[in-house]
């Protein structure tokens, strides 16, 4: 992380002002300063504090085989999603680099980031992570650009007509711009209701306008650039077996019975071993969207240990099987042409953060393949044994 330097009240001349409107002022200035500070970032969000390092057994760093090397002749892509700030730090750039051949900004190109205001978009938040990526000949994955999450405010003021048009020119607007520079878009992202339903969320203003704006979601997104690979994205759909994982082979089927232009599906894998399917039956449901004709990728794979009882090199160990496990998986159908993690460093995760990481239970879960100093834990020798069909 690089640090800011912020504005300190000490350096300001107090005594001079008599002691009441010195109060007033203190308190005006306090508001002031929170304010200030949020607008320009000083609050770091727990999420971007830097996780101590685990125990545990680590990989020798200087006998290991780059990821990306391993995946090659597996022609599978192996990526990590990454944040800006994260590449200030050269040691960051390194690992990144040297171990994916796939990005995905983790943030950076939600609709909340990119276009805050309708029809004024704001792209220079992702560039660094694009021109990283062509630097470094990565493939860029583009999340995602119809969520309910991380929605810009006025989207939700809107509905009908107006939020389907909001919603089409996003799409062109951002699609546009980055045509020809991003492979693959989650075009929706999450649109199915959690549960037993199958029904689409009911916290998403999409949902009003009823299923068929997907289709339009994703024929927008064609339209705009016909050679960008299009996945509808989303979480615990991962196994056969599940109410909400039959909706999502029950909507892709649909959208290519329908000629929709749906290239993919994303499995998110955010995987929680108190309740994770086994990798059969993961394999199983990677196969029977691969029998429908779209790409399968496991998009945003992290593995939570928290809840895994032992010692930190049971958990570790758990984990390097659970990982290697589901990236076989992957490996057994051609149709499964990717594995991303959501970071690759414990530095940054998503789930270091009280309200995120709490959803799988106890922290911490040190939940990605590099610990917080970037040496390979045993989940890489579970990845690469994968890769290598052992
Ligand atoms: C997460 C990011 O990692 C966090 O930094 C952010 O605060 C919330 O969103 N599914 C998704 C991702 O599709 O966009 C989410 O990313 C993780 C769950």
């Amino acid at each position: 992380m690089t640090r800011r330097s912020c504005w300190s009240p000490s350096s300001f001349a107090w005594g001079r002002l008599p002691r009441r409107r010195l109060v007033r002022l203190g308190a005006r200035l306090s508001v002031l300063a929170v304010v200030a500070l949020a607008t320009v970032g000083c609050l770091i969000p727990p999420e971007a504090k830097p996780a101590a390092p685990a125990g545990g057994r680590r990989l020798d760093d200087s006998q290991l085989r780059p990821l990306r090397d391993a995946a090659a002749p597996t022609k599978r892509h192996v990526g990590c999603a990454v944040q800006p700030a994260q590449l200030h730090d050269d040691a960051f750039r390194r690992l990144a680099a040297t171990h994916f051949d796939s990005l995905t900004p983790e943030n950076q190109m939600k609709w909340e980031t990119i276009e805050p205001q309708p029809g004024q978009f704001a792209f220079q938040a992702a560039e660094p992570l694009v021109t990283f990526a062509a630097e470094n000949h990565m493939r860029v994955r583009g999340h995602a650009l119809v969520s309910h999450s991380q929605l810009a405010p006025w989207v939700k003021s809107r509905s009908g007509e107006a939020l389907h048009a909001a919603m089409l020119g996003h799409i062109q607007g951002v699609v546009g711009h980055w045509k020809g520079k991003v492979a693959q878009w989650d075009v929706v992202n999450e649109a199915l209701a959690d549960g037993p339903s199958g029904r689409l969320r009911a916290d998403s203003p999409f949902t009003a306008l009823g299923p068929t704006f997907i289709d339009d979601a994703f024929r927008a997104a064609h339209a705009v650039d016909p050679e960008a690979q299009l996945f509808y994205n989303d979480y615990e759909i991962e196994g056969v077996g599940t109410p909400k994982s039959d909706a999502a082979f029950a909507l892709v089927k649909r959208l290519k019975e329908t000629g929709v232009p749906i290239h993919g599906v994303g499995l998110q894998m955010h995987v929680d071993p108190r309740h994770w399917p086994a990798a059969g039956r993961i394999q199983a449901n990677i196969a029977r969207f691969a029998a429908l004709g779209v790409l399968v990728e496991l998009t945003e794979m992290d593995v939570a240990v928290g809840e895994i009882s032992g010692s930190i090199d049971q958990k570790l160990d758990r984990q390097r099987v659970l990982t290697h496990d589901i990236v076989a998986a992957c490996l057994a159908l051609e149709a499964c042409s990717g594995i991303t993690f959501w970071g690759l460093t414990d530095r940054y995760s998503w789930l270091n953060s009280p309200r995120w990481g709490a959803l799988r239970g106890q922290l911490p879960h040190y939940p990605l393949p590099f610990d917080a100093d970037y040496r390979a834990k045993p989940m890489v020798a579970g990845i690469l044994d994968a890769l290598a069909g052992r």
